[in-house]
């Protein structure tokens, strides 16, 4: 069966700089995959180089393949806006856009990419907002702007944005980092029920979240300073926290890192 992202050989560079290296490994649809390591490990990197968003930065390119249902996103004639339809992502700062309704906001990548009757346009908002178990706080004030909800509510915004246009895969980089423990055991529930839909790829550096959502942890580090970032092991979270197959990885997750 297809794999519905297949990595090989990735090697990711700012400039000159080397921040990760010949990293390879395989997602399966309707999984959520954890990344963990240290700081500076090349986690976001990585995470970004999944919906070529790490090209973006001045000097940001990649060698390696990046396949999406068998399909090479680095490959000739790729549009990269058609790759981050397909491949939507949440940051760590929740950040809608400030002026703009709940509405607009979740509407937003919809409006962009079609036309859109407005009864169209309500029933994808309306199935949005519930599918990131928003609906129900916002439904009687649609057209506030999306920046006087709570942090925990912006963020659930942000992921019905990106859930709006049914991206194959989203991906997270420390979604919950900026929220309280409430609000973070809700997006933790949503992610369950989201992975019935979507493939998810999150960075956390909560290993109790790792071990509470993912169905694989992949583990990365750094040889040394300076060095890139690689890909230790990936395999089975209950496996990764009982029972890891590198030394470096059992180090980390028992707190002894370092
Ligand atoms: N915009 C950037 N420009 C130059 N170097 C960067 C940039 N972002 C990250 N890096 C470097 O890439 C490496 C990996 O960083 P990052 O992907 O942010 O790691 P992590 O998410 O695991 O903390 C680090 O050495 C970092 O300094
Ligand atoms: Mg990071």
């Amino acid at each position: 069966m297809a794999k519905r992202i297949d990595v090989s050989g990735l090697t990711a560079y700012y400039g000159s700089h080397k921040a990760i290296e010949d990293i390879s490994m395989t997602v399966e649809p309707r999984s959520v995959t954890a990344f963990i390591g240290p700081s500076g490990c090349g986690k976001s990197t990585f995470l970004r180089t999944l919906n070529r968003m790490h090209e973006v930065t001045p000097g940001g390119r990649v060698e390696g393949k990046v396949l999406l249902d068998d399909e090479d996103l680095y490959g000739t004639g790729i549009d990269p806006v058609s790759v981050r339809r397909e491949v939507g992502m949440v940051f760590q700062r929740p950040n809608p856009f400030p002026t703009m309704s709940i509405f607009d906001n979740v509407a937003a990548g919809l409006r962009l990419n079609g036309n859109y009757k407005k009864s169209e346009l309500g029933d994808v908002v309306e199935k949005s907002l519930k599918g990131a178990n928003l609906w129900n706080e916002v439904k009687d004030r649609l057209n506030k702007p999306g920046s006087g909800l709570s942090g925990g509510q912006q963020q659930r915004l942000c992921i019905a944005r990106a859930i709006a246009v049914e991206p194959k895969v989203l991906l997270m980089d420390e979604p919950c980092s900026a929220l309280d423990p409430i609000s973070t055991l809700a997006i933790e529930d949503l992610i369950g029920e989201l992975k019935e839909r979507f493939t998810i790829v999150i960075v956390t550096h909560n290993m109790q979240q790792a071990a509470r959502v993912s169905d694989r942890t992949a583990f990365f580090n750094l040889a040394a300073v300076g060095r890139p970032g690689r890909l230790i092991e990936i395999d089975d979270t209950e496996r990764i926290f009982s029972n890891p197959s590198v030394q470096a990885t059992e180090d980390y997750i028992s707190g002894r890192f370092g």
